[in-house]
């Protein structure tokens, strides 16, 4: 049996590029691993079976945990069953990656219970086929994804900010938001500027989807605004929404309909998963 925590993300930065005619579209985005973290419980079994705390997510094929077991065996052509237990705290619909986290969480379960053999950058290849988020997960936690989101360039940590997630009941769905998107009216910026930016010490958080999001789901833009009028000098979209992420020592005000989340910017070590500092 193996317990692993499955840690949600943040996007320092996401610029969208153009879309392609695979229907993605190309980015750059500076991901960062926080402590929002699910707990998921691993046994190698006769066949699959997935059970939940939160009776809202499905636990048939269509969730990315089964989906990761499926690529293992069809990867590997080894025949097993995974049992999994999984503690869900990671809000979904939020752009916070949690089930990419699951997925990638799982990867490397199967690969430790079977011993380790597949080499991490192999997980990592193998991932983008769940999803355009799930390799970021198998990074050290920190990395700058560009792509569909596929390809991680692993990077040092940055100096911790504190951090709030501010989550509305509501969710949002991803693919609506890049829909909506209007790449013409994208301001120019330079994705590895503003990366070399980052790292001197001088951020400048963005996120191209925010705009699309907030033309959808209109309450987003007063739940922007409280928080900055509560003192939060960077309150920015994650993802594709519908959480904010804000930056600093203030605490968030309670807001209707929202959850709030205190989380900090995790790494793991090379050699093993990430794990919960608090415990
Ligand atoms: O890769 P994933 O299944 O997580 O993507 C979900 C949806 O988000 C895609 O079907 C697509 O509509 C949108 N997407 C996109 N460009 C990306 C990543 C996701 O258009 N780079």
């Amino acid at each position: 049996m193996l317990t692993l925590h499955s840690p949600a993300k943040i996007n320092l930065f996401l610029r969208i590029l153009h879309r392609r005619p695979d229907g993605y579209h190309e980015l750059a985005s500076l991901f960062q691993a926080i402590d929002l973290m699910d707990t998921l419980t691993f046994q190698l079994d006769e066949k699959d079976h997935l059970s939940c705390t939160n009776p809202s997510i499905p636990t048939d094929n269509s969730n990315l945990i089964l989906k990761a077991a499926n690529l293992f065996r069809k990867k590997t052509g080894q025949s097993f069953g995974l049992n999994v237990h999984l503690q869900k705290k990671i809000p979904h619909e939020a752009g916070l990656g949690g089930g990419s986290s699951n997925a990638a969480t799982t990867l490397w379960a199967i690969n430790q219970l079977l011993g380790t053999p597949i080499a991490l950058k192999d997980l990592i290849t193998w991932a983008a086929e769940i999803g355009s988020d799930v390799p970021f997960f198998l990074s050290q936690g920190t990395a700058y994804c560009t792509g569909r989101g596929e390809a991680v360039f692993s990077l040092p940590l940055l100096k911790k900010q504190p951090t709030w997630i501010i989550k509305p009941k509501q969710g949002i769905s991803t693919p609506a938001v890049y829909k909506s998107l209007n790449l013409n009216k994208l301001p120019s910026r330079d994705p590895e500027k503003t990366l070399r930016d980052f790292y001197s010490g001088v951020p400048d958080y963005f996120n191209d989807l925010e705009q699309p999001a907030l033309e959808i789901m209109p309450e987003l833009q007063t739940i922007k605004d409280t928080l900055l009028s509560s003192g939060f000098k960077t309150v920015l979209l994650s993802g594709s929404g519908s959480s904010f992420f804000c930056i600093g020592n203030e605490q968030p005000p309670p807001i209707t309909n929202c959850h709030s989340y205190q989380a900090n910017w995790i790494n793991r070590p090379l050699q093993s998963w990430y794990t919960d500092e608090t415990e």
